[in-house]
């Protein structure tokens, strides 16, 4: 009986040493690493910020943790971040591919691009995509007219509320949503279309779920995955989107006029007809995660950030005064503002940026995957080892900002006024996976802004209380849902 014992614990050690997740030799430090968990459980499922907070203090600005069984770094500060994003550019620049996300969006062998692995595929993709919002930003039918055009409606939104309190936050949604319906589809969803509200519905739901608990179980645990746990509704939410996308582009396929796109699935269709059988990555199957890519990496961000501003405008009135002047005075006689204004306009261009640097909408970036044995810091990191930049402790780092810790325009402007950008700006990341929408997103913030504050004037209600600027953490950041006053103003 005791030999029995002795022996089954000496088995149960053996295995438990052999699961145990280890850290390579000259990997980034972290906390103990339990045999399988990893250090899944040592964190708070529900909002593991706190606990990040902990660690970098424990350990510095590379550190490392188990999620299960697979080890992940993370990256802090400037210094780091730079090292890896731009100076080794190429070895931080891929995805992991399998995670939760992953598997829900089957993104093997079909994504899109935010995605997709660093290769031939990302880059043909990924060089498709800039180039069709470049082309679109040209000619007749410009970028900025799209964005003006969906201006109007969020103008006769707010004109319905003058001298009443409303709700934001459904608006500036549609607003994004809506600008990159244009680009994608040449068409603009009504604000309670029911297809929109369907995809919306999914992609909210989706997003939820991508970072809650069950999301981090799953990817910690792969032998749960085919349990029929909470996240199987993710799977169904992708299903049910994916079906209504593809039937819209059946559609548009019917109605193109191959060479004369309307939009960017027409540009994809011709493109797909240039290249023929070239062995090239581009493929039918692909376009509505494609699409779907860019729509959904492109509404929540620009939305919360535009959502942060106006709180922060309405809670700094002299901010938002002295941004109207400047307005005023830079678009005096012209009807609309074009995006080439920002040159004249230092004050609204330091107010823009302080307000993306505040909101860090996107906190830990999207997670990189190196893409072969490299070093960081001292450190050496094997390939395959998934990496998580921290936007955030860049874009508030003692040493790289006048005022890092509040919210000031003074952090993007000189002693003469004038508009500098500090290299610890990176709300969109930096390196080869820079954010794709980069130049739109700026484009969105700056029309939108100037023409809805040359038009209103936005107040903080009485009966709201004392504003709260702590963000609610999802999959962007976005403050928490507020009411604002609006007011029809007269340019000077
Ligand atoms: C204020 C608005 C926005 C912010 C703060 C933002 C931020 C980011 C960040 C931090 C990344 C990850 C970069 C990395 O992995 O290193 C990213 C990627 C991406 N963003 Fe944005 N973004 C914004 C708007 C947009 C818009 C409007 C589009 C629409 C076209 C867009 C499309 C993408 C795509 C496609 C990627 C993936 C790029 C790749 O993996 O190669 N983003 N964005
Ligand atoms: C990111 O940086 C911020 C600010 O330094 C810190 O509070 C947070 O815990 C960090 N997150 C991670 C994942 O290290």
């Amino acid at each position: 009986m005791f030999l029995s014992v002795v022996l089954l614990w000496f088995c149960v050690g053996f295995i438990v040493l052999q699961l145990k997740s280890r850290r390579p030799k000259n990997f980034p430090p972290g906390p103990p690493v339990l045999p399988l968990l990893g250090n899944t459980l040592q964190l708070s499922l529900e909002n593991p910020l706190k606990d990040f907070e902990r660690l970098r203090k424990s350990y510095g600005d590379v550190y490392s943790i188990f999620i299960g069984p697979k080890p992940a770094v993370i990256i802090n500060g400037v210094k780091a971040i730079k090292e890896a994003m731009v100076t080794k550019a190429s070895d931080f620049a891929g995805r992991p591919q399998d995670l939760f996300v992953n598997d829900v969006t089957k993104s093997k062998g079909k994504a899109g691009v935010i995605l997709a692995d660093y290769g031939s595929s990302w880059r043909e993709h990924r060089r498709f995509a800039l180039m069709t919002l470049r082309n679109f930003g040209l000619g007749k039918n410009s970028m900025e007219d799209r964005i003006h055009k969906e201006i109007k409606y969020t103008i006769s939104t707010l004109e319905k509320s003058i001298d009443k309190t409303m709700s934001p936050q459904v608006m500036f949604h549609n607003a994004a949503s809506n600008i990159i319906c244009q680009v994608l589809f040449a068409r603009r969803y009504e604000y309670d279309n029911a297809l929109i509200k369907v995809i919306v519905q999914c992609f909210t739901e989706n997003s939820k779920i991508a970072n809650g608990p069950w999301a981090m179980l799953y990817d910690s645990f792969p032998l749960i995955r085919y349990l029929p746990l909470p996240f199987m509704k993710a799977f169904k939410n992708a299903e049910t989107v994916e079906n209504l996308v593809n039937e819209f582009i059946r559609e548009h396929k019917k109605t193109r006029v191959p060479g004369d796109p309307r939009d960017f699935v027409d540009c994809y269709l011709d493109e797909l007809e240039k290249r023929g059988d070239d062995g090239s990555s581009f493929s039918e199957d692909r376009i509505c995660l494609y699409a779907l890519d860019l729509h959904f990496a492109g509404t929540d961000t620009t939305s919360n950030t535009l959502l942060t501003g106006f709180l922060y405008l309405m809670n700094y009135p002299h901010v938002q005064e002295r941004c109207q002047r400047e307005i005023d005075q830079v678009l005096e006689g012209k009807d609309r503002v074009s995006f080439e204004d920002r040159h004249n306009m230092p004050y609204v261009q330091a107010v823009i940026h302080e307000i993306q640097r505040v909101s860090n909408t996107v906190p830990l970036s999207v997670f990189h995957c190196t893409t072969k044995d490299t070093e960081l810091m001292g450190y050496s990191i094997p390939k395959g080892t998934m990496i998580i930049e921290n936007l955030t402790s860049v874009l508030n780092e003692e040493g790289q900002w006048k005022f890092p810790h509040e919210f000031n325009p003074e952090n993007f402007l000189d002693d003469k006024g004038e508009f500098v950008k500090p290299e610890a700006f990176m709300p969109f990341s930096a390196g080869p996976r820079v954010c794709l929408g980069e130049g739109l997103a700026r484009m969105e913030l700056f029309l939108i802004m100037v023409t809805l504050l040359r038009k209103f004037k936005f107040i903080w209600p009485e009966d709201a209380g004392e504003p709260d600027f702590t963000p609610v953490y999802g999959v962007t950041l976005s403050p928490k849902p507020y009411r604002m006053k609006v007011q029809l103003r007269t340019p000077q």
